[in-house]
């Protein structure tokens, strides 16, 4: 059950913002007065009445304009602050041993207060924008909620945001829903206060349409009292907008640092997802009062099945390519977080799979056989994505692979392809042409290649860039394998100085190269250092490779929206920029979750079916598969340049 919102709440909202003289430009003290902010203890001051008082007390002062349901209001009975932001708040107060006090405080204003020292901290579903993170540092996010457009119930004009055009709409003032209708041009924004003020509006005719955060507009505008039946929403919602908390710049990092240990706590332990669906309603949501169609509650995120749903995880977290573990388990993590905020009921179950066939082959056991997944995303190395192949196609589980290029990973000895086995990225024949030519469009005339006997990546890699290259006139003068526990290359390096190539091929993950690396550089080999998807790592010796290239699958400067929208949320989540490892797993996830979304049911082989018929548009490029479960995708080649992974050229197939 949602929680209802009566006239009462909208008289009582009115009334305080009223006589608190909430119109009035931003002075703090505009604020209308709690309604009796949940029991906050009298022991301690406001930060702001003895700001000079050494070590400031534990109490953080938390600013949150309670107008805004289900975010945060004023309960009609209880006469308390309530709402998802409150519960969140308080629960990870509570996980992390905080003390917090609330202010209920009117929004127009809100920033002005947090500036001028009124409390420390606003909590009022405040958006995360590159104009606000200029004066202040927000929070992980914790909340994806886009602009919706609210229309009267027999609106047959409007049929989304791009009908806005030459129609008066309505917003809260300084809201990204009165910022995003200022940039529609020919549309004339009227602002308001409060937000329930904007509806009653919409209700009386003033105004032709609202546009407001997603929440607000499915479980508000469509569910209180008030506006029941009265109201739909059209579209789907126009903005990608992430929540955060926010702070002055530079001040309270103790206190972001606890709320997000204390959001990544609540989340893992499940309180979290409870609040969520105690007050937002997710697949509810996403349905209109009556007619049109559903908006998605996240932008992007595809509809949501009936069924809880298991998908493992499995990636190299420890050992010699641990970044591509880490940020594979971070990109998919992130997909499905998003998707659990849309509606979806995803368990998820990570584990160790090293970059190795023996430790691969057992945590896919573990995981069909103990944990019972249908779906395993990974792995990133085809050494170790094969033998899980093998395990998945047998038991119809379906897998895909992010990053695993090597061909054998998705199709049978006997050249049959695997049924139930995807991957998100291209193949080596592929990228060992792009480097390949590459090379010659350098003007490298030989080239030198060396490789890891033993590992199905490097040395299918090896060979690709061999053949095109020889195939064009190019002449291989060294090529030379070594094994996976060499630590020595003096010896083939010998070799190389000796033939003294143009480009030197490192077809290997990054810490192999790193090693090699130093030692060509020892050796005092010129040769332009050319690699593939392998060196993608904030682990590589940048300073090694400088004036190298090597081939991937995206680069996070690309100005594609879809791209650069998944670089601000993974930074802003993660606190760092997204690699290829990262996109390429987010990409995976998505897809999976949309073939199961497609085949509607928790079935691997509806799902491997769906996804064989797959249009997936994604953060890397768009995905439609070919005979063998791959896609044709581009390749960017990344540049080393002042110890930068820099965009060269992206290249077609
Ligand atoms: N998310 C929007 C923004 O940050 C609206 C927030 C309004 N919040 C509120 N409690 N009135 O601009």
């Amino acid at each position: 059950m949602k929680p209802k919102f009566g006239i009462l709440w909208t008289i009582l909202v009115v009334l305080a913002m009223v006589l608190s003289g909430c119109t009035q430009p931003a002075a703090p003290t505009a604020a209308p007065e709690p309604a009796k902010p949940t029991e906050a203890p009298k022991a301690t001051e406001a930060p702001a009445a003895a700001p000079t008082e050494a070590p400031k007390a534990a109490k953080v002062v938390i600013a949150t304009d309670a107008a805004f349901p289900p975010m945060e209001y004023v309960d009609e009975k209880s006469k308390e602050m309530v709402g998802f932001d409150i519960d969140m708040m308080n629960a990870i107060a509570k996980a992390m041993g905080l003390e917090i006090e609330y202010k209920n405080t009117a929004w127009d204003g809100i920033f002005a207060g947090l500036e001028s020292g009124a409390y420390d901290a606003i909590l009022s579903a405040v958006t995360i924008t590159d104009e606000r993170k200029e004066k202040y540092d927000f929070s992980d996010p914790y909340i994806n909620a886009g602009q919706a457009v609210v229309v009267l119930v027999d609106n047959t004009t409007i049929k989304s945001d791009k009908d806005l055009p030459g129609k008066t709409v309505g917003a809260q003032i300084g809201t990204t829903g009165a910022i995003a209708v200022g940039k529609i041009s020919g549309a004339t924004l009227k602002e308001y206060d409060t937000i329930d003020l904007a509806f009653l509006d919409l209700t009386n005719g003033a105004v032709e349409a609202v546009v407001v955060d997603t929440p607000v507009a499915a479980d508000y505008a469509l569910a209180s009292e008030q506006f029941k039946g009265k109201l739909k929403i059209v579209g789907e919602p126009f903005t990608e907008e992430y929540y955060g908390v926010c702070v002055v710049k530079g001040q309270q990092a103790d206190f972001l640092k606890a709320f997000n240990e204390g959001l990544k706590k609540i989340k893992a332990d499940g309180t979290y997802d409870a609040i969520y669906a105690k007050w937002i309603s997710g697949g509810e949501m996403t349905k209109p009062a009556t007619g049109g169609e559903a908006p998605a509650a996240t932008a992007g995120v595809p509809k949501a099945i009936d069924a809880a749903i298991k998908i493992g995880i499995a990636a190299p977290l420890s050992g010699d390519v641990k970044t591509f573990g880490e940020s594979t388990r971070d990109g998919a993590l992130m997909a499905i977080e998003e998707a659990n905020a849309a509606g979806w009921k995803i368990e998820t179950v990570v584990v160790d799979s090293k970059c190795d066939p023996q430790e691969a082959a057992n945590a896919a056991n573990k995981l069909v056989f103990e944990d019972q997944v249908k779906y395993i995303v990974g792995e990133v190395c085809s050494g170790a994505s094969i033998p899980i192949s093998q395990i998945t196609e047998k038991n119809k589980v379906v897998q895909i692979s992010p990053t695993s290029t090597n061909p054998a990973v998705t199709v049978n000895e006997d050249g049959s392809t695997k049924q139930y086995v995807f991957r998100a990225c291209f193949i080596d024949p592929f990228q060992g042409q792009v480097m390949a030519m590459l090379a010659q469009e350098l003007g490298a005339k030989t080239a030198a290649v060396l490789y890891d006997v033993g590992n199905d990546y490097p040395k299918g890699l090896a060979e690709f860039f061999k053949a095109t290259f020889e195939k064009n006139g190019g002449k291989v003068v060294v090529y030379e394998a070594y094994t996976k526990d060499d630590t020595d290359f003096s010896a083939i390096l010998g070799k190389v100085a000796a033939a003294n190539p143009d480009v030197l091929f490192l077809p290997d993950y990054y810490s192999k190269n790193n090693l090699i690396a130093a030692q060509v550089k020892e050796k005092g080999i010129k040769a332009t250092l050319l690699g593939g998807d392998g060196w993608d790592s904030p682990d590589l010796k940048a300073d090694l490779f400088e004036g190298g290239y090597f081939s991937n699958h995206y680069h996070p400067g690309d100005p594609r929206p879809i791209l650069q929208n998944f670089v601000k949320a993974y930074t802003a989540k993660y606190g760092k920029t997204p690699d290829a490892l990262a996109a390429l797993a987010y990409d995976a996830t998505r897809l999976l979750i949309q073939g199961i979304s497609e085949a509607g049911v928790d079935d691997s082989t509806k799902v491997a079916e769906a996804m064989a018929k797959i249009k997936y548009d994604g953060v890397s490029g768009t995905v439609v598969y070919d005979a063998q479960h791959n896609p044709v995708k581009n390749a960017a080649i990344i540049k080393i340049e002042g110890g930068k992974q820099t965009f060269f050229k992206s290249v077609a197939p």
